[in-house]
């Protein structure tokens, strides 16, 4: 039996020796790393690949740069590179202020993302490791023993009651004067937030952000949305500081998807091969998202095996397209696809109408991915569907996904919320 998972992983991506192409990404994150000041802001949409580059961001500031050289980057990175410890934070929907937020972070005490592990304080017991296989790799913080005093953040030095800002400022103070420069001795502290888009209130986080940034604390925030509004609402607080550092991830381009075959081919070590009309048509029904890239080389491995062959030819992969078909080759996304339609025919059929409508552009972004229901209007007549009308409101509704969202910039404009989502109703079968 081969292992799905040695050669694809729908997991993002922390290895750089698993992660394939977005030379242009990786060169502007060395830069934006590289400058003293500059704030990085990672976004695009669902499952595109932000979270994977942002793990690839802190390998970098570890100073391991194998990455950069990989991608042939090599004569671009800085004789000298600027150096961080780092902290890896990933948001969620119940923090609903700057001040929840800092006040996440002072209690966060993962053993080797989190901040509080790295507060300098008695009977602690801090070590290096390094988060990837090379020896030569740079090397991090991790706490292997929490000491006497127990791992509350209240228990530390330097607590300010009822003032997690000062609280937190205290804590960067000693981070950096103690760990980053004396004990490590590297150039700054980089705290990355991930999912930063789902933080319930986005008041005031830009000036919060700008305020705590330092040539000696530097920020990296992540997450969904098509422009940098979308992660930062009071983002003219912070746009001296993006200069580098506004990095908006698309859908590969074809030969970067096809290197996420190429790369799992190699990562087996020649015990598994796709027929290269195979892996054209993984690139053709992928559309640039390396998710749906991975699940679905994971399935077509599962499959070769189930048939004892390690040739992936176009029998395993139809195989693979008709349990897709059949809704048993993905739990997640056919959950979601038995939400949205619920018993509804009808509705079913509008799904299939609004994710098979070819993407436009719109006047006021390059992004594609827009639906305009004009269009699938026209289509729902042909196929003489009467209820669109009324089947499209729960195709909008929280409570079932929501699959959809509309477009404020016109009317009857939509967009699929996940694009993988999408890219999945295209193949299910109705
Ligand atoms: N550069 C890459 N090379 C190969 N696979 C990738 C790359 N970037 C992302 N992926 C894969 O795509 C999927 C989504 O990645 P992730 O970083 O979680 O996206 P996002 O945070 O945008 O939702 C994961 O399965 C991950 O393994
Ligand atoms: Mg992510």
């Amino acid at each position: 039996m081969l292992d799905p998972e040695k050669g694809f992983t729908s997991d993002v991506i922390t290895d750089p020796n698993r992660f394939v192409g977005r030379t242009d990404l990786i060169r502007a994150c060395m830069q934006a790393l590289n400058s003293p000041t500059s704030l990085i802001a990672i976004y695009g949409k669902r499952g595109v690949g932000k979270s994977s580059l942002l793990r690839q961001v802190q390998q970098m500031a570890l100073g391991d740069y194998t990455l950069a050289e990989n991608a042939g980057l090599g004569h671009e990175i800085p004789q000298r590179p600027r150096t961080y410890l780092t902290v890896f934070y990933t948001c969620d929907s119940m923090i609903d202020s700057g001040e929840a937020l800092l006040s996440r972070l002072i209690n966060d005490q993962d053993d080797e993302d989190g901040l509080l592990r790295l507060v300098p304080d008695e009977g602690k017991e801090v070590i290096e490791f390094t988060r990837a296989k090379e020896a030569s790799a740079g090397a991090d913080l991790k706490v292997v023993n929490w000491g006497a005093k127990g791992i509350e953040s209240t228990k530390y030095a330097k607590v300010v009651p009822d003032d997690t800002v000062q609280t937190f400022r205290n804590f960067l103070s000693s981070i950096v004067q103690h760990q980053v420069k004396k004990r490590m001795k590297r150039d700054g502290l980089l705290i990355l937030l991930d999912e930063f888009d789902v933080l319930a209130n986005k008041k005031g986080l830009g000036s919060l952000i700008k305020s705590l940034s330092s040539k000696d604390v530097k920020f990296a925030i992540c997450g969904i949305g098509q422009d940098l509004t979308d992660l930062i609402e009071d983002h003219a607080s912070v746009e001296r500081l993006l200069e580098q550092g506004a990095i908006h991830v698309r859908p590969m381009p074809e030969p970067e998807a096809l290197a996420v075959l190429d790369k799992a081919e190699e990562l087996y070590q020649g015990e598994l091969k796709f027929d290269p009309d195979v892996k054209r048509d993984i690139v053709d029904v992928s559309q640039g998202y390396p998710y749906f890239v991975q699940m679905i080389g994971k399935s077509c491995v599962t499959k070769a095996s189930q048939s004892k062959t390690n040739r992936v030819d176009t029998e395993i992969y139809q195989a693979v397209l008709g349990d897709i078909k059949n809704g048993v080759a993905f739990p997640t996304l056919e959950s979601a696809y038995q939400r949205a339609i619920g018993t509804s025919e009808n509705r079913q059929m509008l799904l299939h109408l609004m994710a098979e409508q070819t993407e436009q552009k719109t006047l006021f972004h390059e992004d594609v991915g827009r639906i305009f229901l004009k269009h699938a209007r026209q289509d729902a007549e042909d196929f003489n569907v009467d209820y669109l009308d009324q089947n499209l409101p729960r195709l909008l509704d929280s409570k079932y996904g929501p699959v959809l969202r509309r477009i404020p910039e016109g009317q009857g404009i939509y967009e699929f919320n996940n694009p993988v989502f999408r890219l999945y109703v295209r193949l299910r079968a109705f």
